[in-house]
C-alpha cells in the first residue's frame, strides 16, 4: 500500500505547504498549519464522473425562471440583493454568539408553506425546539436534522426534497471523502463542494453557517469564500443588542447593501429605521456629542458621536476610539493642532460611536472634529444640529457622497440644521429643503459657528 499523502494547511487561510511552517507566509498567522491526509483516488475519480460540457451562445441561455425565493424578512432580502436565487450557495459567518443560528432559525419558522431542512451538528433536536418556542414562531414544514455526514445529509435531502436547506455549521460537516478531522480545511473544502454540487443541480438552495475564530481548530470560513456565491457578515458588538448584516460577495446583487437588526428577548427584530435607535433620546444638552448624518450601505443613518478629552495623566496622551479607526482620528486631531492651533497633544482623547457598530464613512469626519472641540471646550454642541462632511489635511471641509440623502434623513429626523461642505452644494437647491443647509469650507468656520 503507498504510504497516505499529507499535506500542511494554514487553518486559517487554508494555504498549502509539504512541510510545515511556524508562520503562514500567506496571511501571517503563526502556528496554524495542521497535517492533513490527502486521499488522491478519490479526487481522480470525482474528475471522471465530471460530464463534459459543450459551449452555448449566451443569447440562448435562458434565464427567465431566476426568481427570487423571498424569505419573509425585509432586511435580508435586501441584503441578498431582493431575495434568495434558487441554487444559490450563501454562507453566513459571525463571531460566536452573535446570533447566526437564531437569525437562519427564525427566517425558517418565518418561510410558511416552504419545506425547510434545518440541519444542525452543534446543537441536539429539544435545543433546536427550545430555540424555536422562545422565538414564538409556529412552521409545520421545519424538518429539523441533527446530523454531521455530509452523505446522510444529501441522502435527506433526497427524501425529503425541501425548498431550501440551512446547515448550522459548515465546520462541523463531515464527509467520507477526506480522511482529516471535522473543522479542518480540506474536509470543510470538501463538505462544501458536495452541498455546491447539491444547489447547482437541483436548485435548492443552502444557506451555510460559518465560524470565525481567529485560533483554535476550526478552519476560516475564508477559504470558502471563493466556493460560495454570497458571503453574509453578521457583526455587531456582543454586549450591544444591533447587529448588522451585511454582503461582503455577492453574485446576484449589491454588496453595498446592509440589514440591520435588534437582539431581542424573543430574536432578532428588524430595524427599519436605524437612525432613531442610533441617537439617544437625551433631553440635556452634554459637551462632546454631536450628530453625523452618515450612509452606511445605501442606506442614511443619523449616528451619534461622543467624544472625550481631558488632561494627560500620564507622560503620554492616550488616544482610544471605539467604531472608528484610531488612524483616522489621530489624522483628525493633528488637523486641528496645526490648522487650529489647539494644544491637543497633552490631552487624552477618547472617541466611541453609540450604539457600538462601526463606520467607515468619510462624512463623519466633521463630526469627529466638532466632538473633540466640544469636549474640549466643555460647550455643548447644539442638538438641533447634525454634520456630514470629510475634512481633509490642510483642514478643508470636503464634499461627501450622496450628500442629499443624508439631508433628507436629518430633515426627516427633525433635525432643525445640517453642515455640509461648501463644495457639496453647488447642484443643490438648499431652499427647497425645510431643514437649514449649512455650507462651510474651512475648519475655522466651523469652530466659529459651534462656539461663536
Ligand atoms: P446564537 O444564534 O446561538 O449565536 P451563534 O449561532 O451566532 O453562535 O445566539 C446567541 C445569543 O443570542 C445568545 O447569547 C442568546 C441570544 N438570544 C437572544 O437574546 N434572544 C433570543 O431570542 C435568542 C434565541 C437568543
Ligand atoms: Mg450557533
Amino acid at each position: 500500500m503507498p504510504k497516505a499523502k499529507t499535506v500542511f494547511f494554514c487553518q486559517n487561510c487554508g494555504a498549502q505547504s509539504v512541510k510545515w511552517i511556524g508562520r503562514c507566509p500567506s496571511c501571517g498567522e503563526w502556528n496554524t498549519y495542521m497535517e492533513e491526509v490527502i486521499q488522491q483516488e478519490r479526487r481522480d475519480d470525482r474528475a471522471r464522473n465530471v460530464k463534459p460540457q459543450e459551449p452555448r451562445l449566451i443569447s440562448d441561455i435562458d434565464w427567465s425562471d431566476q426568481h427570487r425565493i423571498s424569505m419573509v424578512d425585509r432586511e435580508l432580502d435586501r441584503v441578498l440583493g431582493g431575495g434568495l436565487v434558487p441554487g444559490s450557495l450563501v454562507l453566513i459567518g459571525g463571531e460566536p454568539g452573535i446570533g447566526k443560528s437564531t437569525l437562519m432559525m427564525q427566517v425558517a419558522l418565518r418561510m410558511e408553506g416552504k419545506r425547510i431542512l434545518y440541519v444542525s451538528g452543534e446543537e441536539s433536536d429539544q435545543q433546536l425546539r427550545m430555540r424555536a418556542d422562545r422565538l414564538g414562531i409556529r412552521n409545520r414544514d421545519l424538518y429539523i436534522l441533527t446530523e454531521t455526514s455530509v452523505q446522510s445529509i444529501l441522502h435527506q435531502i433526497g427524501k425529503i426534497k425541501p425548498d431550501l436547506v440551512v446547515v448550522d455549521s459548515v465546520q462541523t460537516l463531515q464527509t467520507d471523502a477526506v480522511d482529516s478531522s471535522p473543522g479542518s480545511v480540506s474536509q470543510v473544502r470538501e463538505c462544501t463542494s458536495e452541498l455546491q454540487k447539491l444547489a447547482k443541480t437541483s436548485g435548492i438552495p443552502v444557506f451555510l453557517i460559518g465560524h470565525i475564530t481567529k485560533e483554535g481548530y476550526l478552519a476560516g470560513p475564508k477559504v470558502l469564500e471563493h466556493m460560495v456565491d454570497t458571503v453574509l457578515q453578521f457583526e455587531g458588538d456582543r454586549h450591544h443588542m444591533y447587529r448588522i448584516l451585511r454582503a461582503t460577495k455577492n453574485r446576484f446583487g449589491s454588496v453595498s447593501e446592509l440589514g440591520i437588526y435588534e437582539m431581542q428577548s424573543s430574536g432578532l427584530r428588524e430595524v427599519a429605521n436605524p437612525s432613531e435607535i442610533l441617537l439617544s433620546q437625551r433631553d440635556e444638552q452634554l459637551s462632546g456629542v454631536v450628530i453625523a448624518a452618515t450612509i452606511e450601505g445605501l442606506r442614511p443613518m443619523l449616528i451619534e458621536t461622543q467624544a472625550l478629552v481631558s488632561s494627560a495623566a500620564y507622560g503620554t496622551p492616550q488616544r482610544s476610539a471605539t467604531g472608528f479607526d484610531v488612524r483616522r482620528m489621530n489624522m483628525l486631531l493633528a488637523v486641528l493642532e496645526k490648522r487650529c492651533g489647539f494644544r491637543l497633544g497633552m490631552k487624552d482623547v477618547f472617541l466611541n460611536i453609540a450604539g457600538g457598530i462601526r463606520v467607515d464613512d468619510p462624512a463623519i469626519d466633521l463630526a469627529v472634529i466638532c466632538a473633540v472641540l466640544s469636549s474640549n471646550a466643555d460647550i455643548p454642541v447644539d442638538k438641533n444640529v447634525c454634520f456630514a462632511a470629510e475634512v481633509g489635511l490642510s483642514g478643508e471641509i470636503r464634499a461627501v457622497n450622496r450628500i442629499e440623502a443624508r439631508i433628507l434623513e436629518a430633515e426627516k429626523l427633525g433635525f432643525g440644521k445640517i453642515v455640509v461642505s461648501g463644495y457639496n452644494i453647488r447642484n443643490l437647491h438648499i431652499k427647497k429643503f425645510s431643514i437649514q443647509v449649512i455650507p462651510f469650507r474651512r475648519i475655522e468656520e466651523v469652530y466659529t459657528f459651534l462656539f461663536g
